[in-house]
């Protein structure tokens, strides 16, 4: 394991040792208007929501660190205290990146990248039509991130004061992360995009937690710290239930290693019961192990108390 000092490392180094950990990080599509009435649209990584009454999100525009340039959006966001912010689907990613170059002051970015401005009920700027959730916001509070030492970072928190989300992401009430498909920002040009999803469910009472896990199965030599972190979910430990597990007449299995290949967890028991060997707690544990991986906690539970 590596320690550096920020010191350590130029300002380009240091600059990817960050992002390359707080990561993968959303992107906040900026559309904002100067004084005169030029639309700028370009992309901010340093973003993200910190409250929701009222709700309140932050981008962070930086004065280049070589030239001291202050981005257009700061400066439009500045001078008018609106803007919109546009998720990016995964369809956007490339016209996104587009937006990104150093375009002159006037140049309207929704041209250059191919989008629709969609007009805004609480605010002026637009936001891109082609995005399926938009916010509008009104600059709460500037913030300017050490002014003196040059190349840094501004810290914008803006107030939502409307939402936008497209029908064909609701799905009874809520938002469809699949529908919205969004891309977040990684170390260097990584992206990476939201469609390996998962669901982690906090409990709605107190975790007994690894801790409170017989030492049979928390010194388990199979089971992941993800697995045993699932089996430590439950309130307290369960009791062994006589009736588990329970299999019909016409129940059929093949091999233990065929069972426990394809996926098999309850053919896999029966082979283990069926051949005895009370002292093979490794395939008990791997059973138990594939119980949890199909989200079965009780019969995985079940599995680890025959032992
Ligand atoms: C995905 C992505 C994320 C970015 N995030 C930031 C950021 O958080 N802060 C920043 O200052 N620049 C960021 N940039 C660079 C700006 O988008 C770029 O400097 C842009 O030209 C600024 O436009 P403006 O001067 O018109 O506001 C990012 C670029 C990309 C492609």
């Amino acid at each position: 394991m590596r320690t550096i000092l920020p010191n350590e490392l130029s300002h380009r180094d240091r600059h990817q040792l960050l992002l390359s950990g707080v990561s993968p990080r959303p992107i906040a599509f900026v559309t904002s208007v100067d004084l005169e009435g030029n639309v700028n649209l370009s992309p901010f990584s340093f973003y993200n929501a910190y409250a929701s009454n009222p709700p309140i999100v932050a981008i962070g525009p930086a004065i280049a660190a070589k030239s001291g340039r202050a981005k257009h959006t700061w400066l439009n966001i500045l001078a008018t205290g609106e803007c919109t912010i546009s998720a990016v689907s995964y369809s956007m990613v490339h016209s996104m990146n587009l937006t990104a170059a150093e375009y002159p002051h006037e140049v309207d970015e929704y041209g250059k990248a191919g989008f629709t401005k969609r007009p805004s009920v609480q605010v002026i700027p637009p936001s891109v039509a082609e995005s399926p959730y938009s916010l509008e916001c009104r600059l709460m509070e500037n913030i300017e991130l050490r002014r003196d030492i040059g190349g840094n970072g501004n810290l914008m928190l803006l107030e939502v004061v409307a939402f936008h989300v497209a029908d064909s992401v609701m799905i009874d009430g809520r938002v469809d992360p699949r529908g919205l498909d969004l891309v977040g920002r990684m170390g260097h040009a990584y992206y990476t995009r939201t469609q390996d999803l998962f669901e982690a469910v906090q409990p709605p009472h107190l975790p007994i937690g690894i801790d409170g896990l017989p030492d049979l199965i928390r010194t388990s030599t199979v089971l992941t710290g993800n697995e045993l972190a699932q089996l430590a979910y439950v309130p307290g430990l369960p009791m062994h239930d006589g009736s588990f597990p329970q299999f019909d007449q016409s129940f059929r299995a093949d091999s233990l290693d065929i069972e426990l290949s394809c996926g098999r967890p309850e053919g896999a028991l029966y082979v283990w019961l069926q051949n005895g060997d009370r002292e093979d707690k490794t395939t008990l544990h791997r059973i138990a192990q594939m119980f949890i991986g199909q989200n079965k906690i009780d019969e995985a539970w079940q599995t680890l108390l025959l032992e």
